[in-house]
């Protein structure tokens, strides 16, 4: 319990303020930047295209109806040049706001017939920053700012389901887990091929695939490979070595495939070299267990 400071009392009357100012909160992004930017430019974005309104005019070139990630930043809006439900839209929260603390982020809907809006509609759904439902306020005001009339300002109360904290994993499962899964399924792959087994080699492939496409860049990279493109690396696999043991497989030719194998193993283990992991070792012969467990002499 605090009693008012009648000497901080008078200094406010002194100076004309009847209030202090209410500190508005930032919120910070739990997820890490790069794998984002990196997943943007994979997928053609450009974050030069994300648009920072003017006036109300500017809301205008939104499709009407439609929901977009926003973001309010350094008190103004960043809204995604993509409709949120489009396919292959990387403009995500973090990247709208270059991964900087927020205002408020969420989803904006604009109802307008070309000039005039009839509605804009915004909600505080984004996983990335979890923003609470009083952190719309500062929108509302940014679209009072642009011209947008109070009383067509809506709220949409959507409370995020958000990541865990920055120092639980980002937004997934962790980078060893996936790797693991990796392992156990390239080592699966070249049995499979041994055997003959090729609809089953097909399936680990595909599934390895899956895990470097959509589930390592939005895995935080383990402490030790700071500083190491790890995205960079993995996007070579996922270019080059992934086709190659594709055609590999469909050729049935199990030269080709032993080479394809061998190249594979070759960029597992660069990458492991380079992020700190030398010790998992990854062998280049189809059918040996990954990594390597035979006793070091
Ligand atoms: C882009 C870099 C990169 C590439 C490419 C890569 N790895 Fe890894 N791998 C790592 C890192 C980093 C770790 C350590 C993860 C950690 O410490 O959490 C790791 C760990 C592993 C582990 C140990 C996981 C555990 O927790 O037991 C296995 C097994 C593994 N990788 C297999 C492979 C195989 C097989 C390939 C190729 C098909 C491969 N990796 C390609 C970066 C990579």
């Amino acid at each position: 319990m605090s009693r008012a400071n009648p000497t901080l009392l008078a200094l406010l009357l002194v100076s004309g303020c009847s209030a202090p100012r209410p500190v508005v909160p930032l919120f910070d992004s739990r997820v890490p930047l790069e794998p984002l930017l990196a997943k943007l430019k994979e997928s053609g974005g450009d974050p030069g295209r994300i648009l920072r309104p003017r006036a109300s005019a500017d809301l205008a070139t939104l499709e009407s109806g439609r929901r977009y990630k926003f973001v309010v930043r350094d008190g103004r809006l960043a809204i995604a040049p993509l409709p949120a439900d489009s396919p292959s839209n990387d403009y995500v929260h973090p990247v709208l706001a270059a991964g900087e603390p927020v205002r408020t982020a969420g989803g904006i809907r604009v109802e307008h017939n070309g000039s005039s809006i009839r509605k804009a509609v915004v909600d505080q759904d984004s996983k990335a920053y979890c923003p609470t439902a009083a952190s719309l306020d500062s929108a509302l005001t940014v679209l009072a700012g642009l011209g947008v009339p109070a009383d067509r300002l809506r709220v949409d109360n959507r409370p995020p389901a958000c990541v865990d904290g920055p120092t639980a994993a980002a937004s997934g499962p962790r980078y060893g887990e996936l790797m693991a899964e990796v392992g156990r399924r390239f080592e699966r792959l070249g049995r499979a091929f041994r055997a003959n087994r090729l609809a089953l080699a097909e399936f680990e492939l595909g599934e390895i695939g899956e895990v470097f496409e959509e589930d390592l860049p939005k895995a935080e990279p383990p402490r030790e490979s700071a500083g190491v493109n790890l995205a960079g690396v993995a996007q070579a696999f996922r270019e080059t070595n992934l086709p190659e043991l594709e055609s590999a497989l469909r050729s049935k030719d199990p030269a080709a495939f032993k080479a394809a194998y061998a190249r594979a193993a070759e960029t597992c283990n660069g990458c492991h070299r380079t992020s700190g992991h030398a010790f998992v070792e990854v062998p280049a012969e189809p059918g040996a267990a990954v990594p390597r467990l035979d006793p070091l002499r």
